[in-house]
């Protein structure tokens, strides 16, 4: 079997459970924006890798809604091209396309041609669902968002029978600071029941705690600005990443347990963790920018040297921040994250620093001082956890080196490719919103970092770094203060 979930189905080892997902109900996933990056970089392939595990119904259709004049027969050839691009980028090596699943998947992709604002495109969506079950996806601007859901609303779309579904998935970015995602989600609430909601944050479908000292938190990228310096000159790190995708991975770390998998309850402790963020203070805070340096053994230019990004820009590339929570299980345990483009390597990870042993065990030995033991979750590119420890080196001296114990999911699961999205759409078909947010969990998120955005861009607080670089000094300063330092991410 060749993808993800049917190869962690099929592959639940030793004393593993086999939990078989059942098949997705039937019904229509309309797409607008469906001639976009979005649709043919991820989702496409994350419907054809679906098929792949069998978890599509035969009722299952994709109708992609977009302005550009298209026919049935050239929207399946570009379909089918995004596919064939996909799999040839697989990790190892490029696989074919399943031609099977192609001709399951072809007859079942259909167009509609139309202006997201015009209420005839939603008649002729109408005229091809039916009565269905449908799931939305908004892979459109930010500013469509409203638009859409209004216009679904007028034409009935939304409107749930007594056993068919109507569902939303709403991309990022939500709202651009804590007032506009309020305003946001009140004017989705006019049309939509909150459970009809499906707030996606693709780091969610990734697959993948009191002696704690502090948590680290690192988003890091190599790629710079690519061709979005217009989303990115007003977006900036912060908006693009924190809010989002680095409150979710400290949320998924620091919550309670869940009284049960619920999705409710777990939004509930989600939300009382990111509520219980300390405000922050400005000497919390590092914004950087990314100067001209070398990434991969090539030379790149700085975010001002970027096409189409304001030669003064102020807009930051990085951000490193403190955070503390206000709760008896993390008083006095900061997490602090960091994420930045142009960095000196992609990683995403999660690391849990422990607190040193309080004495030293080997009295009158040169090991007078443990390291402390560090647990790493690792995110991307490669999945797994990582404990670093201490061993004593063999031989008769008494001398420590660190080690370190891993678990790697491509190793032990024989890994298919998979984007992230297979998940959370697979997730949204049988109704289960647990990965998705919540209003109020958006809410909380940008609630934590308002304070930075209300300090405005300052060209004092911008540090540069050059690109392919560890990130700015001030971030270094951060953790220094508290006799801490980063973990190195190149
Ligand atoms: C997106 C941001 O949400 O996440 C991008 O808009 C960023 O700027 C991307 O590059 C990172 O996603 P991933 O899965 O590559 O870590």
């Amino acid at each position: 079997m060749e993808n993800i979930i049917a190869s962690a189905i099929s592959q639940v080892g030793d004393g593993g459970q086999d939990y078989s997902p059942r098949r997705s109900p039937p019904g229509s996933f309309v797409i607008f924006g469906g001639g976009g990056d979005l649709t043919r970089r991820l989702l496409l392939p994350a419907i054809y890798n679906l098929a792949c595990a069998g978890l599509l119904d035969d009722g299952f259709g994709i109708v992609a809604v977009d302005r550009a004049e298209l026919s049935d027969e050239q929207l399946r050839q570009n379909v089918r091209a995004a596919l064939e691009d996909f799999t040839a980028r697989r990790r190892a090596e490029a696989v074919p396309l399943r031609e099977d699943v192609w001709e399951w998947m072809q007859p079942r992709i259909r167009y509609v041609r139309g202006d997201f604002e015009e209420p005839q495109t939603y008649h002729d969506i109408a005229g091809m669902v039916g009565e269905q079950n449908c799931i939305f996806y908004l892979a459109v601007a930010a500013r469509f968002f409203g638009p859409i859901v209004d216009r679904l609303g007028e034409a009935g779309l939304v409107r749930e029978g007594r056993h068919t579904f109507r569902r939303v998935i709403v991309e990022k970015p939500f709202g651009s600071d804590l007032s506009s995602a309020i305003a946001l989600n009140t004017r989705l609430l006019r049309t939509l029941d909150e459970q009809q909601i499906y707030r996606i944050d693709h780091y969610l479908g990734k697959e993948t705690v009191q002696n704690i000292d502090h948590v680290q938190i690192t988003a890091a990228e190599t790629v710079g600005v690519e061709q979005r310096a217009r989303f990115y000159e007003s977006t900036g790190a912060l908006r693009d990443m924190v809010p989002n995708h680095v409150m979710q991975l400290l949320a998924m770390t620091a919550m309670e347990a869940p009284i049960s998998f619920e999705a409710d309850a777990v939004r509930n402790e989600k939300t009382k963790v990111l509520d219980a963020i300390h405000p922050l203070a400005p000497s919390d805070v590092v914004r950087g920018q990314y100067a001209p340096g070398v990434v991969g053994g090539k030379e790149v230019p700085g975010y001002r040297q970027e096409p189409g990004v304001d030669p003064h820009s102020l807009t930051e590339t990085y951000m490193a921040m403190k955070f503390r929570i206000d709760n008896w299980r993390w008083a006095g345990v900061p997490f602090y994250v960091r994420t930045g483009k142009r960095l000196a390597a992609r990683k995403t990870e999660i690391a849990i620093h422990f607190k040193s042993a309080p004495y030293a065990l080997f009295r009158d030995t040169p090991v007078d001082r443990l390291t402390p033991n560090i647990m790493v979750i690792h995110i991307q590119p490669t999945e797994g956890v990582t404990l670093q420890f201490s061993a004593k080196v063999p031989g008769p001296a008494v001398r420590l080196g660190g080690v370190r114990m891993k678990f790697d999911y491509a190793e032990w699961f024989s890994e298919g490719p998979s984007t992230g999205y297979e998940t959370l759409i697979y997730d949204c078909m049988i109704g289960d919103a647990t990965l998705f947010q919540r209003a109020d969990n958006i809410e909380a998120g940008w609630r934590a970092v308002q304070p930075v955005l209300d300090w405005g861009q300052d060209a004092r607080s911008l540090a540069f770094y050059a690109a392919g670089s560890e990130g700015p000094e001030a971030a270094d300063a951060l953790l220094a203060r508290d006799h801490r330092h980063w973990l190195k991410i190149g």
